[in-house]
């Protein structure tokens, strides 16, 4: 070969900010921009699913069409109005923090590939132990979710309660291993069996304990549940801080303690929003008792609104949280030690995202003021809601508002159940017709309900009041031209 190949390297400048250009124009828009979520599959396939080019395309243009292409799929979640599953949007000192992250490429395993990145995990760590009232000295893990924050605690779990009966999970795997016993509420979230899954503990090999009305665990029924189970056997009990349907907490100190009387047993809590009410003396007390549990899960990006995706793991076992996830040592990899922080210790991956930038960004631009501010408002909003709500003829709250979540149904003038069911999911329909607001639907006890999840940094006052009159005037459009077909 004569000629060696040179690799090129355009200036960046221009399609950075082209780019700066088209997302800071969405990101005005997004509060006044529509709700549809696009249902013609057909079309974005068309515009955005083409024959893999043979020669390289001019940047700007790629970006330029993907932004026009990909808009129609695109929803717009992260603005005030979206009130579904539950999704927060982004600060935007975060995403602009997410941008640099991007920019410097950052592969945040390891201290020795990225020591900013790992600094910048250890404050973030270290403000959300004192935000969440966690107890000193838990270690923690960044995740891309509750789902892998489930993963990592209870992964810490399994290897505790497996160590103290004399066997070592991580090396021998689950084979021939003591059985362990896994306690859920029957309104566990699903990625809490999720996690069972993946750890090899069986979605289904569970005791329930039942809940209540609001779907939290019954003290009666987890003491019935515990008494059934032979002492001495490994054990872990998940509880629920926040239930996605109605916000509700299950009683967690009592719950604790009675736990404790079972010598070893460990104490998961999936905190995937509702961690977030210890920040306000007005939510609080849901959470009284909290600190005395093993581990603890929760999302960064639901309430503290910062961008997809980034989820927290903490535990208050930093030796069974690592002994948990550290891979087995490699002999290139420069690790440091004790003193400075390797992030591939406390997380399921090995190279990963450096998604502490975001959560940095977030928490210095909210402050622990902003904070308290942000989850205070979303509370006041769920509240305002449901009043507005509640005062309409024909019109239901179903659950206790005591943080964000609101159940609304609507029920027919004979409140026959298939009816309501009906007119409650066409009124679901027509809200999602109309693109003002977005909500999704849920089951609650076999009703039909529309949940509203308030998770949004930019959701205010005039927000609840549009979205109150968004509901009640689609349930009047729904009866007005005649009820649909069960
Ligand atoms: C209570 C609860 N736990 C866990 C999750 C899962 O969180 P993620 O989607 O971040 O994995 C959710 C999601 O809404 C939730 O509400």
């Amino acid at each position: 070969m004569t000629d060696e190949p040179r690799a090129t390297r355009e200036d960046p400048g221009p399609l950075l900010a082209r780019t700066a250009e088209l997302a800071t124009e969405y990101l005005r828009g997004v509060p006044e921009r529509h709700l549809l979520v696009h249902q013609d599959v057909a079309s974005l396939r068309a515009a955005l699913v083409t024959a893999l080019p043979e020669e390289g395309e001019d940047p700007i243009e790629i970006i330029e069409r993907l932004a026009r292409d990909a808009d129609p799929g695109i929803v717009s979640s992260a603005g005030p109005r979206y009130f579904g599953y539950v999704i927060g949007g982004s600060v935007p000192a975060s995403v602009a923090a997410d941008w640099l992250t991007s920019t410097w490429d950052q592969n945040a395993g390891l201290y020795s590939a990225s020591p900013a990145a790992s600094v910048v995990e250890e404050a973030v760590g270290a403000w959300l132990i004192d935000l969440l009232g966690l107890p000193a000295g838990t270690s923690y893990g960044l995740v891309s979710g509750c789902q892998m924050a489930h993963f990592t605690c209870l992964a810490a779990a399994r290897h505790a309660v497996l160590e103290d009966a004399g066997w070592d999970v991580e090396a021998s795997g689950l084979v021939g291993a003591p059985e362990i016993d896994v306690v859920l509420g029957g309104e566990a979230h699903s990625t809490v069996g999720g996690a069972l899954q993946y750890l090899g503990l069986g979605r289904d090999r569970v005791h329930t304990a039942a809940a209540d009305g609001q779907g939290r665990m019954r003290l009666d029924a987890l003491e019935a549940t515990l008494d059934a189970i032979p002492a001495g056997r490994p054990l872990i009990v998940c509880l629920q801080a926040g239930n996605v349907n109605t916000g509700s907490f299950d009683p967690i100190g009592p719950m604790i303690e009675l736990v404790r009387r079972r010598p070893g047993a460990w104490v998961h809590i999936d905190g995937a929003f509702g961690a977030w009410a210890r920040v306000s003396p007005l939510t609080a007390y849901l959470l009284d008792g909290a600190d005395g549990a093993d581990s603890w899960a929760t999302d960064a990006h639901k309430w503290l609104n910062v961008p997809y995706d980034s989820g927290l793991a903490f535990v208050a076992h930093p030796r069974a949280h690592a002994a948990a996830m550290a891979p087995p040592h490699a002999a290139y990899l420069e690790y440091v030690g004790d003193e400075k922080r390797d992030e591939l210790y406390w997380v399921p991956e090995f190279s990963r995202r450096a998604r502490g930038f975001a959560m940095y960004a977030a928490l210095r631009s909210l402050g622990r003021t902003g904070v308290r501010e942000m989850v205070e408002r979303g509370c006041w909003v769920a509240r305002r809601i449901a009043d507005r709500i509640e005062a309409a003829p024909g019109a239901t709250v179903l659950n206790d508002v005591v943080l964000n979540q609101v159940l609304v149904r609507f029920e027919t003038d004979d409140r026959d159940p298939a009816a309501s069911d009906a007119l409650t999911r066409a009124t679901l329909q027509a809200i999602q017709d109309e693109g003002t607001i977005w909500l999704s639907a849920t089951t609650w006890h076999d009703m039909a309900a529309i949940r509203v999840s308030v998770s949004n940094w930019g959701t205010g006052a005039e927000e609840a009041e549009l979205a109150a009159a968004t509901i009640l005037a689609a349930a009047d459009r729904v009866r007005a031209r005649g009820m649909p077909a069960g």
